[in-house]
């Protein structure tokens, strides 16, 4: 084993241990509430799903046990796919009247006989553990305080574990997604970065990849960006969850990328931890928020 990369005089490349950290950020997460239950409050989290979406399954299931690890009130309303918009509706007009939740995720995406935009838009901003209600996603925009993105939310933890300093380095964003590409973009932005957010139409994607310094990949193609693409001592963040034919997930980008890096999440174990942990803490902000709320309101 040496301690330098072959390809010039870099130390080796390391992995960016998502698990690890999110594991961390429960632990911290469950203390926390500890403490709130002494006073006897416990933060609640609902969690919606609509039809029967294997993927979505899973994403929820994983959801729902961080929930019960970290000690939330969690509630978990699966809907068959016949489900009307106006059922769901009513459902989420009732989350955002329970006082037990203070958080509500709709796990995208949703039959397309339902209206995505009007569903969102329908969930009190205040309970918005995604951070996708319209209104927020203004306030992340114009840099005011507001619920992150869980998946972005993860990232920008991910390259802080990294040491990453992000101010002035060349980004590039591959997917232009509301859950990830846009909002990632628009908070490394704000953290002094310059971000270029490729897609489809992209005209040389390889090239477009081959200037950054920090390349994160979300576009939900397995192993769509290739080691010839990266440039030597890149940070590379992997979204993709992808899963093959034979049933194994893969990233977005093609694992040998990991050689010519100076760090890189791992699918799984990367990204994938972090979007839950991070859906945890915002559903502890949007609780400590209503806390804070309702304090005010009892002085007055
Ligand atoms: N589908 C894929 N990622 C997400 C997410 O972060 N939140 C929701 N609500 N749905 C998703």
């Amino acid at each position: 084993m040496t301690d330098t990369n072959l390809l010039d005089n870099r130390p080796p490349p390391r992995w960016i241990d998502g698990q690890a950290l999110a594991a961390r950020v429960r632990a911290e997460l469950k203390r926390k509430v500890q403490e709130a239950s002494e006073r006897g409050l416990t933060p609640g989290l609902a969690v919606v799903r609509v039809g029967e979406d294997p993927a979505s399954k899973s994403y929820v299931g994983a959801k729902v046990r961080a929930c019960a690890e970290v000690g939330f009130h969690s509630r978990h309303i699966s809907l068959p796919a016949t489900t009307t918009e106006a059922e769901l509706l009513d459902r989420i007009d009732a989350l955002n009247r329970d006082p037990a939740i203070h958080g509500i995720l709709v796990q995208l995406p949703l039959p397309p006989s339902i209206d995505e935009a009007r569903v969102l838009g329908a969930i009190d901003p205040a309970k918005d553990a995604d951070g996708f209600h319209p209104l927020n996603v203004g306030r992340l925009l114009l840099g005011l305080d507001a619920p992150v993105p869980c998946t972005p939310k993860g990232i920008l933890r991910l390259l802080d574990e990294a040491g990453v300093d992000l101010r002035g380095k060349r980004v590039v964003v591959i997917g232009r997604s509301n859950i990830v590409g846009k909002p990632v973009a628009l908070l490394l932005l704000a953290r002094d970065a310059s971000v270029a957010i490729c897609h489809s139409k992209t005209a040389d994607l390889p090239e477009e990849v081959r200037r950054a310094d920090v390349i994160i990949a979300a576009v939900g193609c397995p192993a769509l960006i290739k080691p010839d693409w990266i440039k030597p001592g890149a940070i590379i963040i992997d979204v993709g969850i992808n899963r093959t034919a034979a049933g194994k997930l893969v990233g977005d980008v093609e694992p040998t990328c990991f050689d010519r890096a100076t760090a890189m999440t791992p699918v799984p174990g990367g990204v994938g931890p972090m979007t839950v942990a991070m859906l945890l803490d915002n559903t502890f902000e949007l609780f400590c928020r209503g806390l804070d709320y309702r304090s005010t309101v009892v002085e007055e």
